[in-house]
């Protein structure tokens, strides 16, 4: 019943996304890891990778964060290295969100990576967010149970475990297979051999998050602002009210200033400029390319690569230019540009040259030139 034999978009979008946890049984047929716990190791070493250890002997539950230096005295009992955002440094990683590719980017938080030894896991928890976990090499039985109230455990102050549960989900994966657990659902993943995971992980703002997030990235919108005023409301107010009373009509007036502003085109602009934010490394770029150099290398044969994890994303357009936003930052293409723009940064490498205009070829050399500059793009070979 809970379980789906291959994966099929629409029937896991009907029936269990947001509603139910499942198994996907060959989520990715003939699975090969695109990395093993060497490279997670290493990445676990880089003080910009956010990373933990969780050892378990016993009762006696350890939590180290990283960078990890030295693994030999943590890798003690049962042990689980978890690494977050590898969808950002390891670009094969992103083959595993295909299957998800029709999900909103915007709904996408990053690819969590864990190796576990014989045992090991993070214990019986709650998370806030969807999450398709993805089996690579090795077993783990993987336990799912329905939301409820469930007593916190206290084995460790940076572990939020809880003490059990009714599972309705108690399988093994095997790689390639996966399981889709839904928020607030507990589960527990114990490894029944060295095994890899990768957890592709989602993600959903509260109201409040969001509005803090767009007060954030108010900047384009202080342009745009309006002050509340009254000029006949005083006067009609009640004179049996006392002053100390902020009336209804008055708060009603209040939120349908701001209801005005969020539904401005400048405020749907900034909603989305806060939806892209995600939290990606220092993107290094060797060489700082001037116009002239860019002009060059799109008349060339080359080819552009948009750096790992980078998810641009855009609102429909309401105006002949085309802004598209990459982690809180904005990016406008001019008119004569902004189809193709659109086109270029949908795809994950562009061809060149490109066959363009002298003034697209000038605008377009801008606009890459920014991007090259910022690392959100790379030259093949470069
Ligand atoms: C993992 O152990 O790989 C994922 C941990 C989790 O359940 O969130
Ligand atoms: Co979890």
């Amino acid at each position: 019943m809970s379980t789906m034999q291959g994966f099929n978009y629409r029937q896991f979008m009907q029936e269990y996304w947001q509603k139910k946890p499942c198994v996907i049984k060959g989520f990715i047929p003939n699975f090969v890891d695109p990395l093993d716990e060497h490279d997670l190791a290493g990445l676990a070493q880089e003080s910009e990778v956010d990373s933990r250890l969780i050892s378990q002997q016993g009762a006696n539950w350890q939590v180290t964060q990283g960078p990890i230096d030295d693994f030999e005295p943590l890798c003690k009992g049962a042990w689980i290295l978890l690494v977050q955002g590898v969808d950002k440094y390891i670009d094969e990683v992103n083959m595993l969100t295909d299957q998800v590719s029709d999900i909103p980017h915007w709904r996408l938080e990053d690819v969590m990576v864990s190796f576990s030894n014989e045992g090991a896991g993070v214990g019986a928890h709650i998370d806030e967010y969807d999450v398709i976990i993805v089996q690579g090499k090795g077993r783990r039985r993987w336990q799912v149970g329905l939301p409820s109230h469930f007593n916190q455990l206290v084995t460790h102050p940076l572990l939020k475990q809880i003490d059990g549960f009714d599972a309705v989900i108690d399988q093994e994966l095997a790689p390639g297979d996966a399981i889709y657990i839904p928020p607030k659902h507990p589960h527990n993943g114990v490894a029944l051999t060295d095994c890899l995971n990768y957890s592709i992980g989602f993600r959903a703002p509260t109201d409040l998050e969001l509005l803090a997030g767009i007060v954030d990235e108010s900047e384009a919108l202080a342009a745009k602002q309006t002050r509340y005023t009254d000029p006949d409301q005083l006067a009609l107010r009640c004179a049996q009210a006392p002053a100390s009373l902020v009336s209804n009509g008055e708060l009603q007036a209040l939120t349908q200033m701001l209801q005005r502003l969020l539904e401005s085109e400048a405020g749907q602009q900034t909603i989305v400029q806060y939806l892209s934010r995600q939290a990606l490394p220092e993107l290094a770029c060797d060489e700082e390319y001037t116009k002239r150099d860019t002009l060059s290398i799109l008349t060339q044969s080359a080819v552009l690569i948009r750096a790992p994890g980078v998810r641009p994303i855009f609102k429909e357009k309401a105006s002949d230019t085309f802004t598209f936003y990459i982690d809180g930052g904005a990016f406008v293409a001019p008119q004569e540009i902004a189809v193709l723009t659109q086109a270029f940064i949908s795809e994950e490498a562009t061809h060149l040259p490109l066959n363009l205009t002298k003034i697209q070829m000038s605008l377009m050399a801008d606009l890459c030139t920014e991007l090259l500059n910022a690392g959100y793009w790379y030259l093949e070979n470069a």
